[in-house]
């Protein structure tokens, strides 16, 4: 188990380092799950204002093909809403990322819902269609923001958020804009601002390539934990290096030299020994 940790862990090591992220919210989920790079989502809380939650899985809309994600989970539920708020505790001055997690499965096209996010009163951003260029309806969207906290006041690009930060929560507003109704998946905030952007666009630019490498290290992990359960045998019969020269080591013929070895070891010693006991008395004599 502590092996497979690991290989998870190098699997997913160009994305989110565990320890950066502080808090990570599935907005309209019902229960707390682990995410693919290993830390924990909560179920939905800390919202207020109108709105309601929808969730995909139950009317046959799964797309567990969801693209640009490995944890489609996030992506199944939303909270909506003509104006909602999430508020989250934060307790420490400094800087952080806010990760905001969004998909589109309802709509077709570009435009057909935009809406703005604020700090407080600041609005960060204006008519975000969660469909654009590079994404497709199904296809899990990010939008990374920069805030940095200090003496009790948020900041975004320098300038303060007024009412941002109400209380020690940081205070995101969703509201109307051009088009339909506000959404949101999921929300991450990571500690300091280095929340993996550049590693987002890679992970869309490259997409096929990186679902493949991952369906490989999938099959690759299910493959080690079987093995491990002594589920199905290897296929290949020829040992690895180390592995081979551990087996011969327990073999009857292995075990027969080791104790030669230690047989003719301890004569070694015992002789020394003698001889050293020889030379004291000889030393002694004289
Ligand atoms: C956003 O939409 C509103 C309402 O249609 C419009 O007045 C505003 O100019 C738009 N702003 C941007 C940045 O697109």
């Amino acid at each position: 188990m502590i092996i497979l940790f690991f290989i998870s862990l190098i699997t997913f090591a160009n994305s989110l380092s565990l320890k950066s992220v502080l808090m990570a919210i599935d907005c309209g989920g019902q229960e707390s799950f682990n995410s693919k790079e290993g830390f924990l989502y909560q179920e939905d809380q800390h919202f207020s204002g109108d709105s309601r939650v929808s969730d995909y899985t139950y009317n046959d809309v799964v797309y567990d093909g969801i693209a640009y994600t490995f944890t489609p989970k996030v992506y199944f539920t939303e909270r909506h809403g003509s104006s909602f708020d999430y508020s989250l505790p934060i307790n420490k001055n400094g800087q952080y990322t806010i990760i905001l997690q969004f998909v589109e499965l309802y709509f077709e096209n570009e435009g057909e819902r935009q809406f703005d996010i604020f700090i407080g009163t600041k609005r960060i951003i204006q008519n975000l269609s969660i469909i654009d260029n590079k994404h497709q309806k199904g296809s899990a969207k990010e939008v990374f923001i920069y805030i940095e906290i200090k003496e009790d006041k948020v900041f975004h690009n320098d300038e303060e958020c007024t009412k941002g930060f109400i209380n020690g929560k940081l205070k995101i507003g969703f509201r109307k804009g051009a088009a339909d109704l506000p959404k949101v998946d999921g929300i991450v905030i990571v500690k300091g601002h280095n929340a993996g952007e550049e590693e987002k666009k890679h992970l869309i630019d490259n997409w096929e390539q990186m679902l493949e490498e991952n369906r490989k290290k999938e099959a690759e992990l299910q493959r080690a934990e079987l093995e491990a359960q002594n589920m199905i045998v290897p296929d290949s019969v020829e040992p690895e290096e180390g592995e081979g020269l551990i087996s011969f080591l327990l073999s009857p013929i292995g075990i027969g030299i080791i104790i030669f070895g230690m047989v003719v070891f301890g004569l070694l010693i015992f002789t020394g020994e003698n001889e050293d006991d020889k030379k004291r008395k000889k030393n002694k004599s004289k």
